[in-house]
């Protein structure tokens, strides 16, 4: 089974890379003006980056764990599976994509009975490879990271993701109290990557009160294996998280 998760692990490394310049090669045709957008609902929209990077990361895997099960952010889940699942957003800050910006990232999980052991973040923008397997550390691109692990903040950042399916309320309170103690935030409409960057020390933490399970479950492997605090909950149709460095968590949960 070791030896399995390991080879599963380079394979979802490559993967990622691999779906990431896919994807860029779509912005690229956006940029000239060539990629149809389809609206799914409010401030919801799909294309075909996200569609065909996903295809592709589906047949990729499909094709060399046929016993895996999937679950994909476009394509949802099969029905039946032996062994673990893979847990994929092709694009994750899919109205960053669509609006040309560049704060987005492929994001890949492997969950073996619910657990998520692999974590695979990508931002092919900065060729930025977050990645993590259970046991074995966090890194970034190689190099192990791990969060900063004393009792006060220093410079107090937090990333924040709001989701219309729960109340503005939590999301304003969330803010009041990390400005009441001095701590700054910023939305950058990618839980993925804002997961990966608090496992990097670009944030000291990151919550948002309703998410899918393909927005983190990445995430969450690579933070606990670089020490962050992590605290997922299943509520009705998704979860919540929230992640930080130790000396803020209290204060983030409110
Ligand atoms: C969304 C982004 C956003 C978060 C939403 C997600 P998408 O995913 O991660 O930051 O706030 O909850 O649904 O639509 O860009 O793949
Ligand atoms: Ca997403």
């Amino acid at each position: 089974m070791n030896n399995d998760l390991e080879q599963k692990y380079h394979f979802a490394c490559e993967l990622a890379k691999q779906a990431g310049l896919i994807a860029k090669g779509y912005q690229n045709q956006l940029l000239e003006g060539n990629l149809a957008i389809d609206v799914k609902g409010h401030q919801d929209f799909v294309s075909d980056a996200d569609r065909e990077t996903e295809k592709y990361i589906r047949t990729q895997l499909e094709s060399a764990y046929p016993q895996d099960g999937f679950l994909g952010e476009e394509s949802g889940a099969t029905d039946e599976y032996r062994t673990g699942v893979w847990v994929v957003d092709p694009i994750d800050g899919t109205t960053n994509f669509l609006r040309k910006q560049s704060l987005w990232c492929v994001s890949i999980a492997y969950l073996v009975e619910g657990e998520p052991v692999i974590g695979v973040i990508y931002d092919p923008n900065l060729d930025e490879l977050f990645h993590a397997r259970k046991g074995e550390g966090a890194y970034l691109n190689g190099k192990p990271m791990e969060v900063y692990q004393g009792s006060e903040a220093v410079v107090g950042l937090v990333n924040l993701g709001y989701s219309p399916k729960m109340p503005l309320d939590n999301y304003l309170s969330t803010m009041q109290r990390l400005l009441d103690n001095g701590i700054e935030h910023r939305r950058h409409g990618s839980a993925a990557l804002g997961l990966a960057h608090v496992a990097a020390g670009r944030f000291d933490g990151y919550r948002e009160d309703f998410i899918n399970a393909w927005d983190i479950m990445a995430g969450v492997v690579i933070l606990r294996e670089a020490k962050a605090d992590v605290a997922t909950n299943q509520i009705e149709g998704g979860y919540t998280i929230q992640a930080s460095i130790p000396a803020i968590t209290e204060l983030l949960a409110g």
